[in-house]
């Protein structure tokens, strides 16, 4: 049992990220069902995954005949009750942690493996509130992908005092052997490693903006062209999703209640006006 290899993978959730794991998991030969709350939002996280495997394809990536192959792995429902026979589920909803702590909850009482892996997504949240809350946390564990998950090699695994060896083993073991993800272990603490260093920065850009200390595009472009960043602070704020850097700031400022961590006027009001960046076709910039 301990030893079973996964291979019936569950996501919940296709919006940027949830459509993302479940692409590299159909494309690593994995059977993948995906929860969406409705039949239409499933359709766009359908379609959100054929337009990411068309882009495969064309870029030479993935062959068209994998194309083909990997769309046939993928599943949909809108019932958490399909997820029974899942050896992981991957739950890639909104950062909010009572959202996340229901449908955790739910999957502890649904999924029949005693050693399947719970597992979260969550760019913030401590993984101990979120195993406490389903009330099985040594089956709960943090798998933290990276946007675009096809592109970026790195999955950060986060185990609490709590998760279990063997749930652990297995996490890491699918993220690195089946998934080819290259796995970093961090702490439990509210943004893990990789947003303690990045959303700071995220948010001092914003600030930078809000104050008239310099434009978005020169901000920009000076990470771009004299830091060799891939993307600028303000567009990759725009990539990550206006609702999501703010709701990791609140998460981390709950933490450690430091300053650096505030979430900036500016990002507040932008949230309330619906700009939450590419997903919603405008934030710092519009998008088509
Ligand atoms: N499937 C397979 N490959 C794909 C792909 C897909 N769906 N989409 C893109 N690619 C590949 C392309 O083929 C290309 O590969 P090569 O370099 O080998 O040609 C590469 O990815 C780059 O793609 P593009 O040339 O189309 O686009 P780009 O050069 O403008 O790069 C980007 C776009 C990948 C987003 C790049 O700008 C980038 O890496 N930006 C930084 C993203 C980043 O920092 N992400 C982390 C966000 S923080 C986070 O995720 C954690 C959190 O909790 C918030
Ligand atoms: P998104 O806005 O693209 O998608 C949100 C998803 O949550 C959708 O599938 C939506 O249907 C679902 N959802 C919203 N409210 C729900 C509810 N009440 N019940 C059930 N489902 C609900 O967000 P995303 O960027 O995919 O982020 C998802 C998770 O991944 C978050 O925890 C986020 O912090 C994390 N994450 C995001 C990034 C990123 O760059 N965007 C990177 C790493 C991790």
């Amino acid at each position: 049992m301990t030893s079973e290899k996964i291979q019936r993978v569950g996501v919940i959730g296709a919006g940027i990220m949830g459509a993302g794991i479940a692409e590299v998991c159909a494309r690593a030969h994995v059977d993948v069902l995906v929860f969406e709350q409705t039949r239409e939002l499933a359709a766009a996280g359908r379609a959100r995954i054929l337009r990411s495997l068309d882009r495969g394809v064309s870029s030479g990536k993935i062959t068209e005949r994998e194309r083909e192959q990997a769309a046939w792995r993928l599943r949909f429902t809108s019932d958490l009750g399909d997820f029974a026979d899942r050896q992981l589920v991957v739950e890639a909803v909104v950062e909010d942690e009572k959202v996340k702590s229901e449908i955790l909850a739910e999957l502890d009482k649904i999924v029949t493996d005693p050693n399947a892996v719970l597992a979260s997504n969550t760019s913030s949240i401590p993984i101990m509130k979120l195993g406490i809350a389903t009330g099985a946390p040594e089956r709960v564990i943090g798998m933290h992908f990276f946007n675009p998950v096809p592109v970026l090699p790195l999955v950060e695994l986060v185990t609490t005092l709590k998760t279990s060896p063997t749930v652990a083993e297995r996490a890491e073991a699918f993220a690195a052997d089946v998934l080819g993800k290259q796995v970093v272990r961090s702490s439990d603490r509210a943004g893990f490693i990789a947003n303690a260093l990045l959303v700071p920065y995220l948010l001092s850009a914003i600030r930078m903006v809000e104050s008239g200390f310099a434009t978005k595009e020169d901000i920009d472009k000076t990470m771009v062209l004299g830091c060799a960043h891939p993307m600028g602070p303000l567009a990759l704020t725009d990539l990550v999703g206006l609702d999501t850097v703010k709701s990791i700031a609140d998460s981390m400022y709950e933490e450690f209640k430091e300053p650096l961590y505030s979430a900036p006027p500016l990002l507040q009001r932008m949230v309330e006006a619906g700009l939450v960046g590419k997903k919603s076709g405008a934030g710092f910039y519009e998008y088509a």
